[in-house]
C-alpha cells in the first residue's frame, strides 16, 4: 500500500485521500479540439507522474479518458501485485474488450451502475448507482478494500464530479508551454460548473518549475 496521508480523513469520513493530477496547456486545455491525446508534460513531468503512480494504491480515469487516449495506467517496472489498482469510471459499459486497461499486467476494476450488465476479462466490475457511477460509494468500496490513496487522472467530466462531489483533497496541475485553443476542447474541471458562491476553494501549497511548464499544487479548502 502507498503512502498514508494525513488529511481526507475527518472532513470525510474514512475515504481514500483524493489527489486530482492532470497536465493542461497555457491556455487551460487538457488536449485538443478533436479530444484526442496532446503531449502537454515536459520530460521532468512525466517522471514525477510516474513516482505518483508508484506512491498511491489506486488511479482512475472516466471511460471518456479510455475512448480517447487508450492509457495502460501502470507505472513501468513495477509488478502486478505493487502496481496500483486501476479504475475506470463506465456506467453504460462503454470500456472496449481491446483496451490496455484490460491488458492483465496490474488489477483493474470497470465501477459501473446496476443497469450495465457487462462484464470483462482481467477486470472486476462493481456496479454502484443506477445512471452515474454513485462517486461517494465509490469512495466507501476503496476504502473497505484499503484503498487510502487514490489518484484521478482525468478527463474533465470526471474531475468535475470528484470536486462537485466534494471528494478531492490535492489538485495538482502541470501548465505546458503550448496553446491549443477550441471553445470545446476539454478543460481540467468541464462538467456543468459552478457558480461563484458554490465554486471550490483551493490554497497554493507550492509551484514548481519542471522543464519547460510548471507544477501547481493546491489543497481544497474545506
Ligand atoms: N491532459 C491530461 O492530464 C488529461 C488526462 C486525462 C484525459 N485527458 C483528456 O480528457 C479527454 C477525456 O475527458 P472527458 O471529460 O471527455 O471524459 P472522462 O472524464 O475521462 O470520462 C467521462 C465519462 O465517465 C463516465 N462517468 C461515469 N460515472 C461518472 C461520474 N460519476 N462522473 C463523471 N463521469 C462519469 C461518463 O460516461 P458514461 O455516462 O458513459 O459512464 C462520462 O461521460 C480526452 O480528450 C483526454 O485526452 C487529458
Amino acid at each position: 500500500m502507498g503512502k498514508v496521508y494525513q488529511r481526507g480523513g475527518p472532513s470525510k469520513g474514512r475515504m481514500p485521500h483524493v489527489i486530482v493530477n492532470c497536465a493542461m496547456t497555457a491556455d487551460g486545455k487538457i488536449a485538443g479540439r478533436e479530444r484526442r491525446q496532446v503531449r502537454i508534460s515536459s520530460p521532468e513531468d512525466v517522471e514525477r507522474v510516474r513516482r505518483l503512480r508508484a506512491e498511491v494504491d489506486a488511479v482512475l480515469v472516466g471511460v471518456g479518458t479510455v475512448l480517447a487516449d487508450d492509457p495502460h495506467l501502470t507505472v513501468k517496472g513495477a509488478s502486478y501485485e505493487k502496481s496500483p489498482l486501476r479504475i475506470v469510471l463506465d456506467s453504460n459499459g462503454r470500456t472496449p474488450e481491446g483496451a490496455r486497461v484490460l491488458d492483465g499486467t496490474a488489477r483493474t476494476m470497470i465501477a459501473t451502475t446496476s443497469r450495465c450488465k457487462r462484464d470483462w476479462p482481467n477486470a472486476e466490475a462493481v456496479r454502484l448507482g443506477e445512471k452515474k457511477v454513485d462517486l461517494p460509494r465509490l469512495m466507501k468500496e476503496l476504502d473497505v478494500r484499503g484503498v487510502r490513496t487514490l489518484l484521478v487522472e482525468g478527463g474533465g467530466e470526471v474531475i468535475y464530479s470528484f470536486f462537485a462531489d466534494d471528494l478531492v483533497d490535492e489538485y495538482r496541475v502541470f501548465v505546458g508551454s503550448k496553446v491549443l485553443g477550441g471553445r470545446k476542447a476539454p478543460t481540467p474541471a468541464d462538467g456543468v460548473g459552478f457558480d461563484e458562491p458554490t465554486c471550490r476553494k483551493l490554497h497554493l501549497v507550492g509551484s514548481e518549475r519542471l522543464g519547460d511548464g510548471i507544477l501547481l499544487s493546491y489543497e481544497v479548502t474545506r
